[in-house]
């Protein structure tokens, strides 16, 4: 990486403010299109982003343990981007490129190192400081409280999430949350992408706690059963999340006036063939990825379809908790990184044994390899047809896109004309379900800097600031990207634009849709 080469980013820049990337139905647009209150902002997460693994009281998480087997040759995953010694330098270039919100995660276990009982006082006070340097600098906190991380220790106690105890420890650590922090922070997810989570570390396995079972593992557990875990941990996760969000509307929103959410991952589902099979089948993959977890939030059960495929290993709502899962939501996260194809494959039904990608009964094809370092191909469409069924299919939801970038090779150019062009596109899809009614509050780039990611470590990134790994400094450069969004964010009028706006906005929403 040569310094000298983002001298000549500004002269691009110029140039590129005429561009035209053709991707999108919607080209040529500013902020001002946007509606007033609408929010942009990027994220990171926890383990990925903080280093400092070891310090001042944090004990492992599962992503700490199965980190230190498989990426042990890269840079040293302890030590991340080093955002917890670098927060301010971090909230600094957050200002300088215009964000109005930053999403990030809580460690888990830096704020309770054993997972419950008592909490770290150094955790607590790296939140603050964060949290503060933020608020200072006028920047919405998004906070979510367990990105794929729990805490080790209750992975050793009782199996994490196979096991009902995770309700009640969950509830406590969001309780600390609510109560130490909730003073400053109005938006709270709960859990991130629970689908992805159950499927990766639950069925193939590939992802910490890995967890599986013959012959749907895609590696060797030790222990786990990829037939039935992923359903059971999804419905733990669902209750905990309800049991955390009605400990906040008992005991917080009076005071505090904030919204929970839970954050999704979806994909654009396109039928590979006009076939009425193929297209079924495509609405059968939205039940099993999306509708697990919608339809228990707006409906209080499983779609209909996977109660039937699935059969007794889908755990079953009581009326309680039925009632207390519906309607436990102010807000919805919605990740979106590509499209798949869609086909049927009703066989796959006649296996004897069944995980959960034999019992959807559909092959899905993904546009890119997940695990290489290929850029994403450009699909605003398929966003927009994601924003448009959560209003279709849901009520119109308030919908916050919590992630959305373009991969590249690490230590690729800092001339990422790919990223723009992909974040060009995709904000152009959003536009266009704004302005079919979508209520999408907001925008949230993937990731703000280089980050160590999840299903590649640090071979590709998807950051606005490349992280130096060779700088024992760990310095940050701005990408071309970074320019451009920063453009974008301060090229339309900003003036009467900030939370308070939204806030009121989903209140009104909340009470008239939501709660029935
Ligand atoms: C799993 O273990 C078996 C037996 O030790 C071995 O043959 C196989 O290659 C392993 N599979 C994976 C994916 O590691
Ligand atoms: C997995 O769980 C199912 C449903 O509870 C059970 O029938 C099956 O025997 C279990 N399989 C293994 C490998 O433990
Ligand atoms: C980027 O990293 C790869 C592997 O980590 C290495 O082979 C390559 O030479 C690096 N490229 C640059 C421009 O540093
Ligand atoms: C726009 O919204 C209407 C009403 O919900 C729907 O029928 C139509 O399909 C939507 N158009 C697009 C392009 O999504
Ligand atoms: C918020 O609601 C008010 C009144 O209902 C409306 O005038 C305004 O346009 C709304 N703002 C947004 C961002 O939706």
């Amino acid at each position: 990486m040569q310094p000298g080469t983002f001298l000549s980013l500004s002269c691009l820049l110029i140039s590129l403010l005429h561009l035209s990337t053709g991707v999108s139905s919607v080209n040529e647009f500013s902020r001002d299109d946007f509606p007033p209150g609408f929010v942009f902002g990027s994220g990171t997460s926890a383990y990925q982003v903080e280093g400092a693994a070891n310090e001042d009281g944090r004990t492992p998480s599962i992503w700490d343990t199965f980190a230190h087997a498989v990426y042990a040759h890269e840079h040293n995953v302890d030590v991340a981007a080093d955002e917890y010694h670098k927060y301010k330098e971090d909230v600094q270039l957050m200002v300088e490129t215009g964000l109005d919100a930053y999403k990030f995660s809580i460690s888990w276990s830096r704020l309770i190192p054993n997972g419950r009982g008592p909490v770290n006082p150094k955790g607590l006070q790296y939140y603050n400081n964060l949290i503060n340097e933020l608020i200072r600098h006028g920047i919405q906190p998004h906070v979510t409280m367990n990105h794929f991380d729990h805490p080790q220790a209750l992975e050793d106690e009782y199996g994490g999430w196979v096991s009902r105890n995770i309700i009640r420890d969950f509830t406590a650590y969001a309780d600390v949350c609510f109560r130490e922090f909730g003073d400053r922070v109005l938006y709270w997810t709960t859990v991130n992408e629970p689908n992805v989570f159950a499927l990766g570390g639950y069925d193939s396995g590939e992802e910490p706690p890995q967890r599986c079972s013959p012959p749907f593992g895609v590696v060797n557990c030790s222990k786990g059963n990829s037939t039935s875990e992923p359903y059971l941990v999804v419905h733990h996760i669902l209750l905990a999340h309800a049991s955390a969000v009605n400990l906040y509307r008992k005991q917080y929103k009076d005071k505090q006036h904030g919204f929970v959410g839970l954050s999704i991952y979806t994909m654009g589902l396109l039928p590979e063939t006009d076939t009425k099979e193929d297209i079924i089948a495509s609405q059968r993959v939205h039940d099993f990825y999306v509708g697990w977890i919608m339809d228990p939030l707006v409906y209080g059960d499983y779609p209909k379809i996977m109660k039937k495929n699935v059969g007794s290993r889908i755990p079953s709502f009581t009326n309680l908790e039925s009632k207390q899962v519906k309607g436990s939501f102010d807000f919805l996260g919605v990740i979106y990184y590509l499209n798949v194809n869609v086909k049927d494959n009703p066989e796959s039904l006649k296996m004897k044994q069944r995980d959960p990608q034999t019992d959807v009964a559909a092959k899905i094809t993904f546009s890119a390899d997940l695990s290489s370092d290929d850029e994403l191909p450009i699909t605003p469409w398929a966003l927009q047809g994601v924003l448009e069924k959560f209003k279709q299919q849901y009520g119109n939801p308030p919908i916050f896109v919590f992630e959305n970038g373009q991969r590249t090779k690490r230590n690729s150019s800092l001339e990422d004309f790919g990223r723009l062009t992909y974040l060009h596109g995709n904000i152009g899809g959003v536009l266009d379900a704004l302005r079919n009614g979508s209520n999408t509050r907001g925008y949230l780039q993937w990731s703000f800097i280089d980050v160590f990611e999840l299903l590649s470590g640090y071979a590709s990134s998807y950051g606005l600031y490349y992280v130096d790994l060779d700088d024992p400094d760990l310095k940050r450069y701005p990408k071309l990207s970074a320019h451009w969004y920063s453009r974008f964010l301060k090229g339309g009028s900003i003036s009467g634009v900030g939370p308070i706006e939204l806030e009121k906005n989903l209140s009104a929403l909340s009470a008239a849709h939501l709660f029935h």
